[in-house]
């Protein structure tokens, strides 16, 4: 366990590393996007693995939901299930609690919740998280926490910590337990309470385990305050293992927690604005729906090799999503993964000549300012 992370060169607290998994070699920073039921939404696996994606995310919560453990545990687990050949990593359930399932209740032995696809009750225990995870086959694991939202009280986002590291311990527990498979990450919480982040990265770092998330970050906060906390959470975690930030994707978003430090992160962002029409590009976020593309005969990108630039106008692209055909969603989410492929190489390019300050300045500008 303690090999499976090399840093390879840093460019001020920005790190360029490699994350060694089961299933192949990750080059960190790392963005991963999200399959949610062991599936990309609109596309093919063909396609994310000739993009090059080592690690997708799934989610403990739908899976349990449905297609359910016993099926999985009949089909030998998600990676033969899905055929996806390199790695997951799953989110515990802790942040779908908080977000999907409206009535979840938190007590000390686990979370009570209703399920979002039919409303059936169910119990759920860090003990069962680390169970299922292990199920399912995951190759990265996180321990059950509970994710607060921006505005509550010292003391509830106090308790809320020490439920987590409670949490994290039994996970751990059961982890090793079950015969350590895979590599658990912890999660520090703390809402926006810089003295309790500090004591939440703290006391997880006792727990030794193989790498650390930052979580409850990204949950209607403003940006400032993302920055802010990003920055000063980051440093606290251990330097010689991975550290992740859970949720977030948008380019301003990923530089920041770079800058800061961190080597992973993972949201719906790229995929879910595709299926919405917007594809992403050097000059920012275009929204293919607007008028102004109905006669544009050019590509999106004429440098990206994605399946929408290789053959197809925007105006065409433009005409299918209009008429709702469902491969407008295939090729625009194939362009965004393509986009966040080419800009994470640019990002692991500028650590490794460390000039990744100046890169971000320069994607900034282009992305955010850019007349578009
Ligand atoms: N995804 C985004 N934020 C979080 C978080 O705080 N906890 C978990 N488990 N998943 C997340
Ligand atoms: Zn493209």
């Amino acid at each position: 366990m303690s090999n499976h992370f090399t840093l390879l060169s840093s460019d001020n607290n920005a790190r360029r590393g490699i994350l060694h998994l089961p299933q192949g070699d990750v080059q960190t920073p790392v963005f991963m996007p999200v399959g949610t039921v062991g599936a990309m939404k609109a596309l093919h696996h063909d396609r994310l693995e000739e993009l090059n994606y080592q690690l997708i995310l799934a989610n403990t919560y739908h899976l349990y939901l449905r297609p359910g453990l016993d099926l999985l545990k009949n089909m030998g687990g998600l990676p033969a299930f899905s055929t996806w050949s390199k790695n997951f990593l799953t989110d515990s359930g802790g942040f779908q609690f908080f977000s999907l399932s409206k009535f979840a209740k938190f007590t000390e032995e686990g979370v009570k919740f209703s399920s979002h696809i039919d409303g059936s009750k169910h119990f759920f225990t860090p003990e069962m998280a680390v169970d299922a995870q292990n199920i399912i086959g995951s190759h990265i694991k996180m321990v059950l926490d509970v994710c607060t939202p921006p505005d509550i009280s010292e003391k509830k986002a106090y308790q809320a910590h020490l439920l987590t590291l409670d949490w994290a311990k039994r996970c751990k527990q059961q982890w090793e337990l079950t015969g350590s498979n895979g590599l658990l990450f912890g999660i520090i919480q703390g809402n926006f309470y810089k003295d309790l982040r500090r004591l939440s990265a703290d006391s997880l770092a006792e727990l030794n385990l193989p790498g650390y998330a930052i979580g409850g970050l990204s949950v209607g906060e403003e940006k400032h305050v993302f920055k802010e906390f990003v920055h000063f959470t980051t440093p606290l975690l251990p330097h010689n293992k991975p550290r992740y930030v859970m949720g977030i994707g948008t380019p301003d978003y990923i530089l920041q927690a770079v800058e800061a430090g961190v080597d992973m992160f993972d949201c719906v962002y790229p995929t879910r604005v595709a299926r919405n029409g917007a594809a992403m590009t050097f000059d920012g976020l275009l929204s293919l729906k607007n008028e102004r593309f109905m006669k544009d005969s050019s590509p999106i990108d004429p440098e990206c090799d994605c399946s929408a630039c290789r053959r197809y106008s925007k105006s065409y692209l433009r005409h299918l999503i209009k008429a709702k055909e469902i491969n407008a969603l295939t090729l625009l989410t194939d362009h965004n993964l393509t986009f966040m492929k080419r800009f994470m190489i640019q990002v692991r390019q500028s650590i490794e000549d460390k000039t990744f300050l100046t890169y971000k300045q320069q994607f900034l500008h282009q992305y955010y300012n850019s007349s578009l």
